[in-house]
C-alpha cells in the first residue's frame, strides 16, 4: 500500500476500506507516514467526507493506537460524559459528584482548555494541592471506594489523536465532522467506559455553529459508540451564550460549589440534571428520566452531591476548606465591575468572544504550552433575556494586570449586547439523539435564581 494512492482515492471521493484506514493510522502513529501526507489526507477528508462505516473504522484504529484503559476492576456500569467543548461549561464539576452521590461510579478522564474553551483539569488545579494525575491503580481504587475520580488523560490514550489533532489545528482541518467524531470517540472508546453521554454544543461559542451540523455530528458519534458495543446518547445544548455565570478556572470552581450548595444558576443546573439523568439511566440506576431527575435533586438538596465533591478533592490531595472558604482559592488583584448605564434588557452575551476575552485575561491558553492565570476570568451577574436596572452590575472582570485588563475590556463590552425592548429567553436544550432516533425539546434558559 502507498499513502499517495490512498490520498488520491479519498481526494477522488472514494471510500477506503478498513485495512487502508488502519494502514494510515498505524503508519502516522509510528512515524512512517510524514505530516505532509497526513495533512493532505485530512484535507481530502475535509472536502470528500467519509461514510459512517469509514468513520467507525477510523475511530477504532485511533482508539487502538495506544493503550485501551481497562476499568473492569471498577464495580458497576461506568458511564462517561463528554462535552464537545464550550465556554464556561462547568457541568462536569457539578454533574460528576451528583451522579456519584446517586450510586453510579464516575471514572472520568478530562481534558485541558484550548483557545476560547475551558477544560475541567485546569479548573480542578485551581484547588490548592489537587492532583489530577493519579496512577491507574489509584484511579480505580478511588472510584471503588468513593465512587468518583477525575484525572487527566493518560499519555498513551489514543496517541494517534494527539498527533492528528495538533496537525489539524495548524492545517485548517479541525472542523470536519468525521474528524471531530473520530477524535472524540476514539478517546471515549480507549477510556474504557461502558456507556457514554455526549453533550454536543451548538452555537457561536461551539465547534458546531449550525444546528443541522450538530445533529449530524451527534448521530455519527451515537452510531460509532453503539457499533462499538457501548450504549451512547447525545444531547444537543446551547452554546450561544456562556453556560452559568462564571468563565474562568477558580471562578468556575466557586460556581460549581455554589450550584452544589443549591445557590447556583438555573441554566447550568438544568443542563446538569438533563445530562445526569441520562447517565443514571444508562448506568441502570433509574428507569425513567423523571425518576433520575428526582434522584439527582435529592442528592443536591440533601448536600450529598457537595459532600461527594469534597470527598473526591480530599482523596486527590486537594484542600477541601477552599470549597467552603473561597479566599483560599487563587485570588485576582483587580475586580472591575461593569454596570448598566440605564435600564435595559441583555439581548446577547456572545459566547466565543467572552471565552476569548477570558483567555486573554489569562484564564486560557492561546497555544498548548501557555501558562494559565487560575484566578482570571469573567463573572456574569445576568444572562441573556434578563432585565437590568441602571447601575446594576452586569459582570465583574477578574484580572491581575491593569494593562491586560484595559486591552480586553472594550472587547468584553462589545460581547454584551443590550436592548430597550423585551427579549425572549434563548433556548438551552434542543434535542437528544439515541439509537432510537431524535427527540426534540424546547427547554429555554430559566433566569430565575
Ligand atoms: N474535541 C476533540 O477532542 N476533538 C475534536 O476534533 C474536536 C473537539
Ligand atoms: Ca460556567
Amino acid at each position: 500500500m502507498r499513502m499517495v494512492d490512498l490520498i488520491k482515492k479519498k481526494r477522488d471521493g472514494q471510500a477506503l476500506d478498513k485495512q487502508e484506514i488502519e494502514y494510515i493510522i498505524d503508519g502516522y502513529t509510528n512515524g512512517d507516514i510524514p505530516d505532509y501526507q497526513m495533512a493532505a489526507f485530512n484535507m481530502a477528508v475535509y472536502f470528500s467526507g467519509m461514510n459512517d462505516r469509514e468513520t467507525t473504522d477510523l475511530t477504532i484504529a485511533m482508539a487502538k493506537s495506544g493503550k485501551m484503559a481497562d476499568l473492569s476492576a471498577i464495580n458497576g456500569i461506568k458511564v462517561d460524559k463528554h462535552s464537545t467543548g464550550g465556554v464556561a461549561d462547568t457541568t462536569t464539576l457539578v454533574l460528576a459528584p451528583l451522579v456519584a452521590a446517586c450510586g453510579a461510579p464516575v471514572a472520568k478522564m478530562a481534558g485541558r482548555g484550548l483557545g476560547h474553551t475551558g477544560g475541567t483539569l485546569d479548573k480542578l488545579e485551581s484547588i490548592p494541592g489537587m492532583r489530577v494525575s493519579l496512577s491507574m491503580d489509584e484511579f480505580i481504587n478511588n472510584v471503588n471506594t468513593i465512587g468518583l475520580a477525575i484525572i487527566g488523560q493518560t499519555e498513551d490514550l489514543a496517541p494517534a489523536d494527539k498527533k492528528l489533532y495538533a496537525l489539524r489545528d495548524v492545517t485548517a482541518t479541525v472542523d470536519a465532522i468525521p474528524l471531530i467524531a473520530s477524535s472524540i470517540m476514539s478517546k471515549k472508546l480507549a477510556g474504557g467506559a461502558d456507556a457514554i453521554v455526549l453533550d454536543v454544543k451548538v452555537g457561536e461559542g461551539a465547534f458546531m455553529k449550525d444546528y443541522d451540523d450538530a445533529v449530524k455530528l451527534a448521530e455519527l458519534m451515537v452510531n460509532i459508540g453503539e457499533n462499538a458495543g457501548k450504549r451512547t446518547v447525545a444531547a444537543i445544548t446551547d452554546m450561544n451564550q456562556p453556560l452559568g455565570l462564571a468563565i474562568g478556572n477558580s471562578l468556575e470552581v466557586i460556581e460549581a460549589c455554589e450550584t452544589l450548595k443549591g445557590r447556583g444558576c438555573k441554566d447550568l443546573l438544568d443542563v446538569c440534571l438533563f445530562l445526569g439523568s441520562h447517565m443514571l439511566m444508562l448506568a441502570g440506576m433509574a428507569a425513567s428520566g423523571g425518576q433520575a431527575v428526582s434522584m439527582l435533586e435529592d442528592a443536591l438538596k440533601s448536600g450529598r452531591g457537595f459532600a461527594k465533591l469534597k470527598e473526591m478533592v480530599a482523596a486527590q490531595g486537594g484542600n477541601c476548606e477552599a470549597l467552603e472558604d473561597y479566599s483560599l482559592l487563587p485570588q485576582a488583584k483587580i475586580k472591575h465591575e461593569i454596570k448598566a448605564e440605564r435600564d435595559l434588557y441583555l439581548s446577547r452575551l456572545h459566547a466565543e468572544q467572552l471565552g476569548l476575552c477570558a483567555m486573554r485575561l489569562g484564564a486560557g491558553r492561546a497555544t498548548k504550552d501557555d501558562a494559565i492565570d487560575l484566578s482570571a476570568g469573567i463573572m456574569l451577574n445576568k444572562k441573556a433575556g434578563e432585565f437590568v436596572r441602571k447601575d446594576e452590575i452586569i459582570a465583574t472582570v477578574y484580572a491581575n494586570d491593569e494593562q491586560r485588563l484595559n486591552g480586553v475590556l472594550p472587547d468584553i463590552l462589545n460581547s454584551i449586547e443590550t436592548s430597550e425592548d423585551f427579549i425572549e429567553r434563548p433556548k438551552l436544550i434542543y434535542s437528544l439523539l439515541s439509537k432510537h432516533g431524535i427527540e426534540r425539546f424546547s427547554l429555554f434558559t430559566n433566569v430565575d435564581r
